[in-house]
């Protein structure tokens, strides 16, 4: 029998996870099928209970309901529950929900595997406190880093979230003008890049040596990556890694199988190209 999953967003015919997913259970021998579903933006609870109506095993939640998801969902991990957002729901053969953030583990396994990046002891800056960086605040302070500082246009945002994971590690927050030294690995999990723009951030965050990460993905570079080109860091990365990553942690919960990401992540970026 097939299992049936989904992602649920608004928009969402752009959304590579179909393909992501399909590309998992052909890999691992899975008999499931997995659609992106569009759901309007004031009915995310019909959207879910008509998905678990219909027989479905789980649903990955994207861009905007992961806050809305978060309160819909009172089963939580000990990390989803502390970020406010989740990303991977579990419908259980009970009728109870599961809700989990792989968001994390796929940027840390994107950063520390696949790139081959060190966080231990590193200076980290996140740009950004909404629920995209939420979610990775903790899994990225679990590497031990010297420091994390999260910056925010709205700076309040920032120290909340700074306070709310103080216990996790060395962690401050503040406005894009409180920056000062330089970092190791830049983080931007702003939606700044969707309307081409790049928070206000000083030149003397980087150095040669500095890695600039966008959370955000697209075929030609975002406004964060060209702005960390045009002054020549080491290293710049798009988000299509943590976006498999993230799927492969999402497929691992439903399924109890870690797939491989490597041919994946090669395989959408040829699709992309062509
Ligand atoms: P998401 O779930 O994608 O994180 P969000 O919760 O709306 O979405 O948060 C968007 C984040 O991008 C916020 O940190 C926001 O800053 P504010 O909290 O000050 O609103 C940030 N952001 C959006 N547009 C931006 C821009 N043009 N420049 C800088 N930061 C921006």
């Amino acid at each position: 029998m097939t299992d049936h999953y989904a992602v649920i967003g608004n928009p969402i015919s752009h959304s590579k996870s179909p393909i992501i997913h399909t590309e998992f259970a052909k890999q691992t021998g899975q008999n499931l099928d997995y659609i992106a579903k569009e759901v309007p933006l004031d009915n995310l609870a019909s959207g879910l209970q008509e998905l678990q109506q219909n027989g479905f095993k789980g649903i990955n939640i994207t861009v905007p309901f992961k806050e809305q998801a978060w309160q819909l969902v009172s089963n939580k991990s000990g990390h989803a529950q502390r970020a406010g957002a989740i990303n991977t729901i579990i419908f259980n053969d009970d009728g109870s929900l599961s809700g989990d953030n792989t968001d994390g583990i796929g940027l840390c396994r994107d950063l520390s595997i696949n790139n081959q990046i060190e966080l231990k002891g590193k200076r980290l800056l996140l740009l950004g406190a909404g629920g995209a960086a939420r979610g990775v605040i903790e899994p990225l302070l679990k590497y031990h880093p010297a420091s994390l500082f999260i910056a925010n246009r709205t700076a309040s945002k920032a120290i909340n979230l700074s306070t709310l994971f103080a216990d996790f590690g060395n962690v401050e927050g503040g406005g894009y003008d409180a920056l000062s030294g330089s970092f190791d690995v830049i983080i931007n999990a702003t939606a700044a890049s969707l309307s081409g723009e790049v928070p206000p951030l000083p030149d003397a965050i980087l150095t040669p040596n500095t890695v600039c990460y966008d959370m955000m993905y697209s075929n030609v570079d975002t406004a964060f990556i060209a702005w960390a080109k045009q002054r020549g860091v080491a290293k710049t990365i798009d988000g299509l890694g943590m976006l498999v990553e993230q799927a492969a942690e999402a497929f691992r919960l439903w399924r109890g199988i870690q797939p491989e990401t490597e041919t994946v992540i090669t395989l959408i970026r040829q699709l992309n190209k062509s």
